[in-house]
């Protein structure tokens, strides 16, 4: 018998796998890849994106489920070391194929801004055929003058920035170390430099938030003139501080009605200041090009936890850092865990990811499937579009404000149990045999 909202989510989930890909459950594991299977992979490849992982921070926020540790030299040069080793491997498995999007993410990658990030940068440019702008996250705290002149000789073209919360009492439970004040004099100062698009990331449905605190927090971003906004709801993740004290799992039904009035509202204002929605969760003044983690459908992880995900495998390296360090400086390449992708698994993929951006064009799935979206997904498309949650004009499917907010929050539903079962695992054991994710 169902007992619990936590039984009747399961049983969803695991409907849902079924339905998505075939299976009742993914089990990555020790089989990683051999170099010369990787070969193979990239002659099937046109175009990749890159990933590099920075694991540092200055301090740790309680309900952070990123792969970091607190910032200390020593690792930090082992980690450059290491991080530039990974690259000549792949720079000869990948060959000359273009990288076409780059993005430096984290942890706080602006934790090396003067210890490394620059070598990390210079060796990318010489090892791969980059053909893209960077974009890379950075911390308020670290985002004075000087700081920022350092940001753009980068080449930084798109510069995120964690602010999470413009209300001081936010901030103290979030643990974040500045006020609002200040983090607000932050992003005026990377305002007035010349980024192609500054992000600014908050976080909403937060313990005791109002809806009009949100609704303040929406007004003030579009009065500091903001490129971006990735507004994403506060996750509790099992193994993080605040997961914990909360006694919650990840996800939980009951909080996405909240999550969804909130979105609603920040929706509205973002609309009505000229923003258009390019992600379930961001905003982006019409004409800017976005900000974002990955542009391309495949990608490399590069740095510890890095992931990949190449035609039919995705893998994912240690979440050591010490070992990750150790592996490289062996000759031997980071990856702890893998799966190879069936194709129905893959065509999840490629979908949860388009769902994620609220459209896609019919063709872009026809020229990597090779077969008609309507054959394989209409009995899911007609009902979807009955309802209003999607558009289909023939060419292109769009999600619809609320299409974008329900078929998400059915995936999260997925993938937030997936990335704390594997994370979750990849951090118990730095070289886990396997993590099952159901
Ligand atoms: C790697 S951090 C950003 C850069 C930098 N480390 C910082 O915190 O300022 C990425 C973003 O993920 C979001 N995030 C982190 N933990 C989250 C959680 N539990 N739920 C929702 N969003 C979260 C935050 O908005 C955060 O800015
Ligand atoms: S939220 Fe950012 S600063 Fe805080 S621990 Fe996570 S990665 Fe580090």
């Amino acid at each position: 018998m169902l007992s619990s909202t936590s039984d009747i989510e399961r049983l969803f989930r695991r409907s849902l796998l079924k339905l998505l890909t075939g299976e009742r459950e993914i089990r990555p594991t020790r089989a990683v890849p051999s170099r010369d299977e990787l070969r193979e992979e990239f002659k099937q490849i046109e175009a990749l994106g890159l990933y590099v992982h920075i694991p540092f921070c200055e301090r740790i926020c309680p309900y952070c489920p990123y792969n970091k540790e607190l910032y200390r030299s020593d690792p930090a040069e082992g980690y450059v070391r290491a991080i530039k080793r990974e690259i000549d491997i792949y720079a000869g498995i990948v060959g000359d194929k273009p990288v076409t999007s780059l993005y430096i993410g984290g942890g706080t990658p602006t934790t090396m801004l003067h210890s490394g990030l620059a070598e990390i940068i210079g060796h990318l440019r010489q090892a791969f055929d980059l053909q893209c702008d960077i974009h890379m996250e950075s911390h308020p705290n670290h985002l004075s003058a000087e700081n920022l002149d350092a940001i753009e000789a980068l080449g930084v073209r798109h510069l995120s920035i964690g602010v999470e919360s413009l209300i001081d009492r936010h901030l103290r439970t979030l643990c974040r170390p500045y006020a609002a004040s200040q983090v607000k004099e932050a992003v005026g100062r990377a305002l007035s430099r010349g980024f192609t698009c500054v992000n600014v990331d908050v976080m909403f449905a937060l313990p005791g938030q109002t809806e009009q605190e949100v609704a303040d927090t929406g007004r003030a971003l579009v009065k500091l003139g903001v490129d971006q906004v990735a507004a994403y709801p506060l996750f509790l993740f099992p193994y993080t501080p605040m997961g914990r004290a909360s006694g919650q799992r990840g996800h939980v039904i009951a909080q996405s009605l909240k999550r969804r009035r909130m979105l609603r509202i920040l929706e509205r204002i973002f609309s009505e200041a000229g923003y258009e929605r390019t992600s379930v969760w961001a905003f982006t003044k019409r004409g800017v090009p976005r900000y974002c983690s990955v542009t391309v459908p495949l990608y490399l992880g590069l740095g510890a936890s890095g992931g990949s995900y190449l035609r039919d495998v995705f893998y994912l390296n240690t979440f050591g850092v010490a070992e990750y360090i150790e592996a490289l400086d062996g000759g031997r390449m980071a990856i702890a865990l893998a799966v190879d992708l069936t194709e129905k698994m893959q065509r999840a993929g490629w979908l949860y990811w388009r769902v994620y951006e609220t459209r896609f064009r019919k063709a872009d799935y026809r020229e990597r499937f090779g077969e008609d979206i309507d054959a394989a997904y209409g009995p899911y498309l007609r009902p979807a579009r009955r309802l209003g949650l999607l558009r289909d004009d023939g060419e292109r499917i769009t999600l619809s404000d609320s299409g974008a907010f329900w078929l998400h929050a059915a995936e999260d539903l997925l993938s937030i149990q997936f990335v704390s079962t594997l994370w979750g695992a990849s951090r118990r054991d730095l070289w886990p045999e396997r993590a099952i994710l159901s």
